[in-house]
């Protein structure tokens, strides 16, 4: 039998709580494959760094490079200065395994209702640069704290990062029905960085001569994701931009609840990184409130990523069919995860 040899970071806050409802989905979903799920708990997040001052020692990395891949819940916690968990744990990760497609799907699954009066159909996906931009901290400042402050953020975009990150959302506009992908930057002010995006686009758009190509300014793509969502296929822009998009995309489809991440290394030459696009949420940590959805389907996005086409189907079905017969109805962590280990099992 084959085994996945799987890292979990749960994290901080509803990590713990989201995690445990994934796994149970992940076993539920590969029972009777043959393959089965080995799992290392790794204890990074608010508690280890008030224990040890440690976020993620090279030792750390060492140990989770050997693994298939990550679940990941969430890091964050108000009792730690912000940016020391973000920078040091998540984004390092993030780095340090070369996750450069940072993949967020948003579907509007039907029964889920948005904000938007009339959202029409809204299935696309964000393929977000996870290792450059203004993420890197290439930056500093000087005159701290004084009216003469200097505060710098350089956005780095190298050929070879945005060239991969391109071509690999070509590639998944070229494997979807539409065929459409959408660059999103603001060349009209950062004309660096924009018009290397641009150019990469326009180039490798070549090797992919079925795919139709747009370009909006970022501004321009936030009015659009509220008045004509349906409009997008597949999204390909910088780090910071994909940030900001992709909390939009979760709000038009029902919330950051229900929306999944892949940090995908497409290379393999580490292991790709799954987490719900939301936070540890320490208002309702350990409660048992917390929508464990968007942490199962980052588990289907797992799946897919393993070459577990079929399970990662069945548990994106499961999910849509509770979401379909959800309604008003409210529930806790784990009841939802248990009713959809069961629809996976069927
Ligand atoms: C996300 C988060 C992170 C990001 C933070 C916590 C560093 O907002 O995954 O979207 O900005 O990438
Ligand atoms: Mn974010």
């Amino acid at each position: 039998a084959r085994d996945i040899n799987l890292a979990v970071v749960a994290g901080d806050g509803i990590g713990t709580e989201v995690v445990e409802q994934g796994l149970l989905v992940l076993d539920a979903a590969l029972a009777g494959s043959g393959t089965t799920v080995s799992t290392t708990d790794f204890d990074f997040g608010a508690r280890r760094w008030h224990a040890t001052g440690e976020t993620l020692t090279d030792t750390d990395l060492d140990a989770i490079r050997t693994h298939d891949a990550i679940l990941l819940g969430a890091i964050g916690d108000p009792s730690v200065p912000s940016g020391v968990l973000e920078r040091g744990l998540l984004l390092k990760l993030r780095f340090a395994l070369d996750h450069y497609v940072n993949l967020r799907p948003s579907k509007l699954f039907a029964g889920v209702t948005g904000p938007l009066a009339n959202p029409g159909e809204i299935d696309f996906v964000v393929v977000r640069e996870g290792t450059e931009g203004p993420y890197v901290g290439n930056g500093g400042a000087i005159r701290v704290g004084t009216p003469h402050e200097v505060a710098n953020e350089v956005s780095v975009n190298t050929a070879f990062g945005v060239e991969r990150v391109v071509r690999d959302a070509f590639a998944r506009a070229a494997a979807r029905p539409r065929k459409k992908l959408t660059l999103v930057h603001k060349h009209n002010v950062l004309v660096h960085a924009g018009h290397l995006w641009r150019r990469t686009v326009e180039a490798v758009n070549a090797e992919f001569p079925d795919v139709t190509v747009d370009y909006l300014h970022v501004d321009a793509a936030t009015i659009f994701l509220v008045t004509n969502p349906s409009r997008f296929d597949v999204i390909v822009t910088d780090n910071l931009f994909g940030d900001i998009l992709t909390d939009l995309a979760a709000a038009i489809t029902g919330g950051i609840g229900l929306a999944a991440s892949a940090n995908i290394n497409p290379d393999r030459t580490a292991p790709s990184m799954f987490e719900p696009v939301h936070g540890s949420a320490p208002d309702i940590a350990g409660q048992g409130k917390a929508d464990p959805t968007a942490t199962i389907l980052s588990v289907a996005l797992l799946l897919d990523h393993l070459g577990h086409v079929d399970a990662a189907a069945r548990v994106e079905a499961a999910v849509a069919a509770d979401l379909a017969e959800r309604g008003g109805r409210v529930r806790s962590t784990a009841e939802v995860g248990k009713d959809l280990a069961a629809r996976v099992a069927g």
